[in-house]
C-alpha cells in the first residue's frame, strides 16, 4: 500500500504553517460527519495552545495560510467551527483509490509492513474439566480476530491456546466422578460439567472434598498412573469438544500447548530467578516480591508444599514462547479480571533479565451480560450457536416472501446466527462491559451482523443480475462519471480500510474494523439505488460496477477478518 498523496498533501501544508510533527497532524486527522462536507477534517484545537487563540480563529487563519493555492489533490478547504473540512479532487481521488484498491482485487487492504515479524497471540484458553465461560468466548472472539488482522498485515501470526489443563480442578472432578459418575462420563464434556459443578456445590456441605480432591491432584502431580490416565481422558473428551466447536467458530490454533505442557519446564524458569537472586520464601512459598515495583502482591512462584502454580506455568510458558516463534509481540487475550496476573507476569521476567518483557501485552477485555444460556456465567456454546442459528431461521421464515430463491437456508442461518454473536462482540471496544441482546443482534436492521452480512448480498446480486461483466481493466471505465454524493462517500469510505486495519492492530482492537464497516455497509446500502448499473450506457454502467465491486470486496475481507463469512445470497 502506498502512502496517500492527498493526504500527504495536507499534512504538508499545514505542517508548513505549523510546527506541528507529521504524525501528529495525521493522528488528529478525522472525518466530518457528514461526508458531504468534506473528506477529511483537521481539529484546530491542537494549534490553541500554540497561538494563544480560540480553534475557530485559527481555523480561519491556517486555511489562509496554507489553503490557499489550488493543487491537483484538495478542491476546497472550508472552516467548520473550530474544524477545517477539506475537499478533495473527486475525479483525481476517485481514480487514486479505486485505481489501487482495483490492482489489488481480492486482496485489497493486505500489506506487507509485517513481513519477517511474528506476532503471538495467545487465545480462547479454557480450562478443561471446567465450563467454558463467557469470557472464553469472548477471548475466542477477539483473539479470532486479532490473529487475522495481523496475517492481513503482513506478520505471522501464531495462535496459541494456552489449555488449562493442568491444576487442582482435576483432582475436584476426579472425586466428582469417583462420587458420583459413571464411566460413560469420561466421554462426555457436558456430564464432566456437571460433576464439576456438583462438587463445588457438595464441598460446601463437606469439607472433606476439599482434602480429597487436593490429594488426587498430588497424586497426579507425582505421576500416579490412575490419576494421569484419568486426567488424560477427560482432557482427550474436552479438546474434542473444543476443537468442534473452534470448527463452527472459524477459529484456528497454531498451539494447543496448555498448562501441562509445561509440567517439566518449570524448573528453569524457577532457577533462573532464583541465580538472579529475585526470588524470597515467605512462610514457606517461593515468591518475587514486587513491592518496589508498585505491585503490592507478590508474584507466587511455588506453594509452601512445593507444588506450582499458574504464574509458574506462565513464567515458563513466555520463555518457551521466545524461543519457539522470537516474538515481535506477544499478546494475551485475557479478561480485565486478570490485569493483576498479567501486570505481575510481564513485571518478574523484565526483573529476571528478559528485555523482551516490553514485548508482551495484556489485551484485556470487560464482560458480557445476557448471554448464558443456563445458569450463572456459564455459556454452553453449542447451544449458544444453535440458539443463534434458530433466531435466525425463525427471522429468516417470518420474512420468507421477501427471499423467494433462497437455496441454502440452513447454512445462511448458521452465519447469520454466528454474525449476530461475532458482530455485537467485536463492534464493541474490547475494554467494554456489554449487554447482549438477541431480539437487537439478529435483526437485519441498525448496528448488527445481520445488517453488514445483507449489504454484501445486495450488492452480490446487483452485480449478478446486472448481466454486464465486470471491468477487466481500467481502460473500460471513467473515474470522472461518478459524480453522485453516494459514489463520493462510497470512495471515502474504501480509502479507509487500510487506515482501519492498522489501527485496528495498532491498539489491538478489532472494534476499529468492525465499526468502519458498519459505515462501509451504510454507505452501500445508500448507494445502491442511486448507482444503477442494469440499463446504464456501457462506461457508466462498467464504472459503477466496479465501484460496488471493490466496496463488496471490502466488505467481504473485512467481515472475514471478523470471522463473519459473507454470503453472495440471503
Ligand atoms: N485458562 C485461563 C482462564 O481460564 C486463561 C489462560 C490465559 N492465558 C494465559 N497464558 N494465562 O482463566
Amino acid at each position: 500500500m502506498q502512502a496517500n498523496p492527498f493526504l500527504q498533501d495536507i499534512i504538508e501544508r499545514i505542517q508548513k504553517a505549523s510546527d506541528l510533527e507529521p504524525e501528529a497532524i495525521q493522528s488528529a486527522l478525522t472525518y466530518p460527519p457528514n461526508p458531504d462536507l468534506g473528506d477529511v477534517a483537521f481539529p484546530c484545537f491542537l494549534l490553541a495552545k500554540a497561538r494563544k487563540k480560540a480553534p475557530p480563529v485559527i481555523a480561519q487563519e491556517l486555511i489562509a495560510e496554507a489553503f490557499q493555492d489550488s493543487s491537483e489533490y484538495i478542491a476546497k478547504a472550508e472552516a467548520a467551527g473550530p474544524y477545517i473540512n477539506i475537499s478533495y479532487n473527486r475525479g483525481a481521488y476517485a481514480k487514486h483509490i479505486l485505481g489501487q484498491a482495483f490492482e489489488s482485487g481480492e486482496d485489497y487492504g493486505k500489506s506487507t509492513v509485517g513481513e519477517g515479524k511474528v506476532v503471538a497471540i495467545d487465545y480462547s484458553s479454557p480450562n478443561i474439566a471446567k465450563p467454558f465461560h463467557v469470557g472464553h468466548m469472548r477471548s475466542t472472539i477477539i483473539g479470532g480476530a486479532l490473529y487475522r488482522i495481523f496475517e492481513t498485515l503482513g506478520y505471522k501470526a501464531v495462535g496459541i491456546n494456552h489449555l488449562g489443563d493442568w491444576g487442582t480442578q482435576f483432582g475436584k472432578l476426579i472425586v466428582g466422578l469417583k462420587k458420583w459418575g459413571k464411566d460413560e462420563d469420561l466421554e462426555d464434556v457436558l456430564a464432566l460439567n456437571h460433576l464439576y459443578v456438583k462438587y463445588h456445590e457438595e464441598e460446601k456441605e463437606n469439607e472433606d472434598l476439599t482434602d480429597q480432591a487436593r490429594e488426587w491432584f498430588r497424586k497426579q502431580e507425582a505421576g500416579d498412573s490412575e490419576a494421569l490416565e484419568l486426567w488424560q481422558k477427560i482432557r482427550d473428551t474436552s479438546l474434542e469438544y473444543f476443537k468442534r466447536i473452534y470448527e463452527r467458530l472459524g477459529v484456528q490454533f497454531d498451539s494447543y500447548d496448555g498448562e501441562s505442557f509445561f509440567n517439566d519446564k518449570m524448573e528453569e524458569i524457577v532457577e533462573i530467578a532464583e541465580k538472579e537472586g529475585k526470588t524470597e520464601v515467605s512462610d514457606g512459598a517461593l515468591i518475587i516480591n514486587l513491592e518496589s515495583e508498585g505491585i503490592d502482591t507478590p508474584a507466587l512462584l511455588k506453594k509452601a508444599d512445593g507444588s506450582t502454580l499458574y504464574m509458574t506455568r506462565d513464567l515458563a510458558a513466555a520463555l518457551h514462547r521466545k524461543r519457539e516463534y522470537d516474538f515481535h509481540k506477544l499478546l494475551y487475550v485475557v479478561g480485565t479480571e486478570q490485569a493483576l496476573h498479567f501486570k505481575q507476569l510481564f513485571k518478574c521476567l523484565e526483573l529476571i533479565g528478559f528485555n523482551w518483557a516490553e514485548d508482551c501485552q495484556h489485551v484485556g477485555f470487560g464482560r458480557v451480560k445476557g448471554m448464558s444460556t443456563r445458569k450463572g456465567n456459564v455459556v454452553y456454546l453449542e447451544e449458544l450457536l444453535d440458539q443463534a442459528r434458530d433466531h435466525a431461521l425463525k427471522n429468516m421464515r417470518e420474512n420468507a416472501e421477501r427471499r423467494p430463491d433462497l437455496e441454502d437456508e440452513e447454512r445462511v442461518a448458521e452465519v447469520v446466527g454466528l454474525a449476530a454473536i461475532y458482530f455485537s462482540d467485536l463492534s464493541n471496544r474490547r475494554i467494554k462491559d456489554y449487554t447482549f441482546d438477541w431480539t437487537r443482534a439478529i435483526s437485519f436492521e441498525g448496528d448488527t451482523g445481520p445488517y453488514l452480512l445483507n449489504a454484501h448480498a445486495r450488492i452480490a446480486g446487483i452485480i449478478r443480475k446486472s448481466g454486464i461483466d465486470l471491468p477487466s481493466s481500467l481502460d473500460e471505465v471513467n473515474f470522472d462519471l461518478l459524480t453522485e454524493p453516494a459514489a463520493n462517500r462510497l470512495v471515502g469510505l474504501l480509502s479507509r480500510y487500510p487506515e482501519a486495519l492498522a489501527q485496528a492492530a495498532k491498539d489491538c482492537e478489532p472494534a476499529n474494523i468492525a465499526n468502519y464497516l458498519l459505515e462501509l455497509a451504510r454507505g452501500i446500502h445508500s448507494a445502491y439505488k442511486v448507482l444503477r448499473v442494469k440499463g446504464e450506457e456501457d462506461t457508466l454502467a462498467k464504472t459503477r460496477l466496479l465501484l460496488l465491486n471493490l466496496a463488496k470486496i471490502t466488505l467481504k475481507n473485512g467481515l472475514g477478518i471478523l470471522g463473519i463469512p459473507a454470503l453472495e445470497k440471503m
